[in-house]
């Protein structure tokens, strides 16, 4: 602890105080306690990940949603990985910043405005938690013109008048910092901030504060924004005036957790305390003994691992909490964000702490016992989340491990080049060109080459110089995960350099597809605007009760020939056409107005709108509208969305509790289902699960549906919700038996179970490590798939006219036979080929000294058939042999070769198969070995065979002497 701090401050007030005293203090001022949203926001398309408090009310702000309540208050489950509020480089390399972090905010919506928000914060911060006024400092917008805002007087007027400030602590500041968007369009308005200044007494005689406010300070930070919210961004920059005022503020939690317990940094308090302690004692390194016990002398070298350290520690979080709400790693989207997180956090474990195996999903444990209690999601699913940690742990150190190989077989020939000081280097490009393993490397590095010729000129080029290329590096980095600077460090410990021109060339070239690709997806939704047509109400949803009205209005359309579009869409006044969602399949049907009909194809939900696809717009757009769902298609959905139900409970009850639904799709004629679950399903298990559906559904249980149950007592009451989607405060529970199947869902249903008929499995699969998938029918699309069964089965009957046995029995029969006939052709290529042998004999020997050497191909042989063979040949060569059998598997490209010395050789001791395969094996891309007397050895270039068989008579001279 540092004691210039802050004179209250407290080490031994943990960070669950904290989080609790915020949260009571503004309940007690009339707030309600609400809990954080999921990481990943719901049907927000322009927002990867949560990134602040206000995400989850940004409906109420624009006027679109409502609540119970008009003030709350929460801590904010945050991640500023990407996009505008983007942290990720920084991590680790400074003492407080992260990519996961809690925001604790108060809200009002609509009800109180800046002079609360600011007196209360005071109030908390000063009164209430004991900070020294004289280090606080308050921001306030100096105002825009580009955006017509003037400067927030009000707000600077407000600190003065409520609090101890002095003006001089009270300073204006532009936009960047003072104005507050939750991305380039969305709720925005001008902001006000406190700032804490940290540093000792000398320090802040020195330099005065207000000087290093907004300057990157570690010790002069900001730990609360209170936004006003006023206005809405338009993709055009416009601002729109709201028509009510809200309050949105964040405090920083870690960073206030450090100022009350009295640290310089947030990873030194106990939010991160316990991990960096893990982390260190993973390490296999003797000097890394916790965060502030580094038996290290260079100072450099011990802030490495400092850095490493956080960044683990910091990067841990993230992970298991993304992973906890939904977020897998993958390719692409939210999963690759977190992808690379994973490996950022993996590399500076493996390079500079020593961790060469999977370590990170080891942290879970100490991460949970101090979070575990405070946010929902995680305890529950603990062993998924490490087990998924582990999976991709587990490839990505293979990758890695892959790429090192890579490096290690290109580095040699960029030295060899290197080392030629510019003279003739004819013989080591014909050398490379041997490398059959290099050259196919360097192949894939320069993509852009048109022949192997090219290659080789152009990395000669570079290699000359003493670089290893750009190209490389790029290939490292993109196929590998590198980072360049570990790249760079394994090039510097062989004396080499990278041509970083050539690697920033590549990666400026990736970024500009990268950015040319994500721009056409934002092209797409912002082309066309709705065109109002009638006022009132609009997109009320009624199709839970009804399938078909007769008095909606059209309210507005989008498409047609003034928007030069190719799809038309409708909202109506109210539905009964549901809209895609909760996997879920949107509704089709049709539309009749004024005599004319129109089809609906399909139906989206677009914030607030209901959105009905239509295959044109009907001439006339006032007047009453018939909207009519396909019944028919509604009822099979609804079997299979109830099925759906029915048999997410009985994995679970099957299973084990940890099965969370991970995706979902409820179409007419199928479901899919993904959930947690490591192994795979087994087809007996698969079989049980399905009958116990099928009775349920033979149990005819009803449907139980209650609407608007306040989130609090749906939970209370056992039901089973999603931890990665984001509810309302008030929720539809959907039950088919209390103590059976009770889910929040806003899908339509059977009234009864009876209505499915029946349930099939099709499939179980894997989708992703940890995730496994069943797909099944329901209703008439189950009786489908029986019936094609049967014919299958019919059809298979037809085929075996055999009186007496059964279908299985006959099949097995068949397999036997199978084998049988499998065996006695083997047995007689082999005969053949062993009669063969003494002609082989007799025909490829040639004679070293006075060991006759035999070698050539039998390339009808199997690897099988050579392993069996080489003993048979080693017994015909007899004395003074050595043997050398080479075949080509045509099929798999696969080169197999065996290798014999006879006993007396061996006795002198000069010779031995297992060290004649090795060289053999190396020079066919593979490798090999064995006994002394037999050995073989495999490789992935045949080509290379009758070269390496015609070099055997040398080798084996050689390996005489
Ligand atoms: N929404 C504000 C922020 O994130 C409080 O900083």
């Amino acid at each position: 602890m540092n004691p210039h701090l802050q004179s209250s401050a407290d080490p031994s007030r943990s960070s669950e105080e904290i989080r609790q005293d915020f949260l009571q203090f503004f309940q007690a001022k009339g707030h309600e306690a609400v809990p954080s949203a999921s990481l990943v926001p719901e049907g927000d398309d322009t927002l990867l990940f949560t990134n602040a408090g206000m995400n989850q009310f940004k409906d109420v702000f624009l006027g679109t949603g409502q609540r119970p309540y008009s003030r709350a208050v929460d801590t904010q489950k945050c991640l500023r990985v990407s996009g505008k509020h983007n942290d990720l480089e920084e991590v680790g390399h400074d003492t407080y910043h992260h990519t996961f972090f809690e925001m604790l905010g108060n809200w009002s919506f609509g009800d109180y405005f800046k002079a609360e928000a600011i007196r209360w914060a005071w109030e908390l911060l000063v009164e209430r938690w004991g900070l020294a006024p004289e280090r606080l400092y308050a921001t306030v917008h100096e105002g825009d013109d580009d955006f017509g805002v003037s400067a927030d007087a009000e707000a600077y007027d407000l600190w003065h008048a409520q609090t101890s400030l002095p003006e001089e602590r009270i300073l204006y500041e532009p936009s960047k910092e003072n104005f507050w968007m939750m991305g380039d369009t969305g709720p925005c308005g001008p902001c006000s901030e406190l700032h804490v200044d940290l540093r000792p007494p000398e320090a802040r005689r020195e330099t005065p504060g207000r000087e290093l406010v907004n300057a990157d300070h570690p010790q002069v930070m900001e730990l609360w924004n209170l936004v006003f919210i006023q206005y809405n961004a338009h993709p055009d920059g416009s601002l729109e005036p709201l028509d009510d005022q809200h309050v949105d503020t964040g405090m920083g939690f870690e960073r206030m957790v450090a100022v009350l317990q009295g640290e310089e940094s947030t990873y030194d308090t106990d939010l991160f305390a316990p991990l960096l302690q893990a982390v260190a004692d993973l390490s296999p390194r003797a000097n890394i003994q916790g965060y502030d016990d580094l038996h290290i002398d260079e100072d450099d070298e011990r802030e490495q691992v400092r850095i490493a350290l956080r960044v683990v520690a910091d990067h841990i979080r993230t992970i298991a909490f993304a992973i906890s709400d939904g977020a897998m790693p993958s390719n692409e989207g939210r999963g690759y964000v977190i992808r690379r997180i994973l490996r950022r956090a993996v590399r500076y474990g493996y390079q500079t702490l020593g961790l060469e195996e999977p370590f990170l999903h080891r942290l879970v444990d100490p991460l949970l016992e101090k979070m575990g209690g405070q946010f929902d999601g995680l305890t529950e699913q603990q062993e998924f989340i490490e087990r998924a940690i582990q999976a991709e742990e587990e490839s990505f150190l293979e990758t890695l491990g892959t790429g090192i190989e890579f490096f290690e077989r290109v580095v040699p020939h960029v030295t060899r080049f290197q080392e030629t000081d510019g003279e003739e280097t004819d013989g080591l490009l014909g050398e490379l060109q041997q490398d059959a393993q290099a050259l196919d490397l360097l192949e894939k590095a320069y993509v852009d080459a048109d022949d192997s010729g090219t290659v080789l000129h152009r990395f000669a080029r570079t290699a000359r110089g003493g670089a290893l290329p750009g190209q490389i590096a790029f290939l490292l980095h993109d196929t590998y995960g590198f980072p360049i600077d570990l790249t760079r460090l394994m090039a510097r410990e062989r004396g080499l350099d990278v041509d970083m021109e050539g690697y920033e060339t590549l990666m400026d070239r990736q970024q500009e597809r990268a950015r040319a690709a994500s721009d056409f997806a934002v092209d797409q939704s912002s082309v066309h605007a709705w065109q109002p047509v009638s006022e009132g109400d609009a997109s009320v949803f009624v199709g839970y009760d009804r399938d078909v009205v007769d008095d909606a209005e059209i309210r507005a359309v989008r498409g047609g020939e003034a928007d030069d579009a190719h799809q038309y869409e409708v909202e109506l006044s109210h539905t009964p056409f549901y809209a895609e969602a909760g996997g879920q399949v949107g509704d089709t049907g049709t539309l009749h107005v004024e005599g004319e009909q129109v089809r609906v194809l399909d139906t989206q939900q677009e914030e607030e709108r209901i959105v009905h696809t239509v295959d044109t717009l009907p001439e006339h757009l006032e007047g009453s509208v018939e909207a009519k769902v396909d019944t028919d298609r509604r009822d099979q959905i609804r079997a299979h969305h109830t099925a759906t139900h029915l048999m997410h409970a009985v994995l679970r009850e099957t299973l084990g509790d940890h099965v969370q639904q991970k995706g979902s799709l409820v179409a007419p004629d199928r479901l899919r289902f993904d959930f947690s679950h490591f192994d795979a399903v087994e087809e007996d298990v698969l079989r049980h699960i399905e009958r116990r559906v099928n009775t349920a559904i033979q149990e005819n249980i009803p449907k139980q549906e209650a609407r608007n149950v306040p989130i609090d007592e749906a939970m209370d009451r056992g039901a089973t919700a999603l931890f990665d989607e984001q509810y309302g405060d008030r929720v539809r529970v959907i039950t088919f038996a209390p103590d059976f199947s009770m889910e929040l869902c806003g899908g339509t249903h059977v009234d009864a179970t009876g209505e499915i008929g029946l349930f099939r499995v099709v499939s179980e699969g894997s989708v992703a490590s940890g995730v496994r998938r069943v797909e099944a029918v329901a209703g008439r699309a189950a009786l489908g798939h029986v019936e094609s069964e049967l014919e299958t089965l019919t059809q298979a009957r037809g085929q075996f006219r055999s009186l007496h046995t059964s279908l299985p029995e006959a099949i097995a029969e068949l397999q036997e036979e199978r084998d049988r006939l499998e065996d006695e052709v083997d047995q007689l290529r082999r005969g053949q080929l062993s009669d063969q042998l003494e002609t082989f004999i007799a025909e490829n020997t040639t004679p070293v000294g006075q060991v006759s050497v035999v070698t050539g191909r039998l390339d009808r042989a199997s690897t099988d058939d050579l392993q069996e063979l080489g003993q048979q040949f080693r017994d015909k060569l007899g004395e003074g042999a050595v043997g050398v059998l080479g075949s080509v598997d045509e099929e798999e490209e696969k080169v197999h070769v065996v290798a014999t010395v006879a006993d007396d050789l061996l006795d002198e001791g000069q010779l031995r198969a297992g060290d004649l395969v090795g060289t053999l094996g190396d020079r066919l891309g593979g490798g090999g070995g064995g006994r002394p007397s037999l050995a073989s050895a495999g490789g992935r270039d045949p080509e290379a065979l009758d070269a390496v068989l015609s070099e055997v008579p040398a080798l084996v001279r050689e390996h005489l002497g």
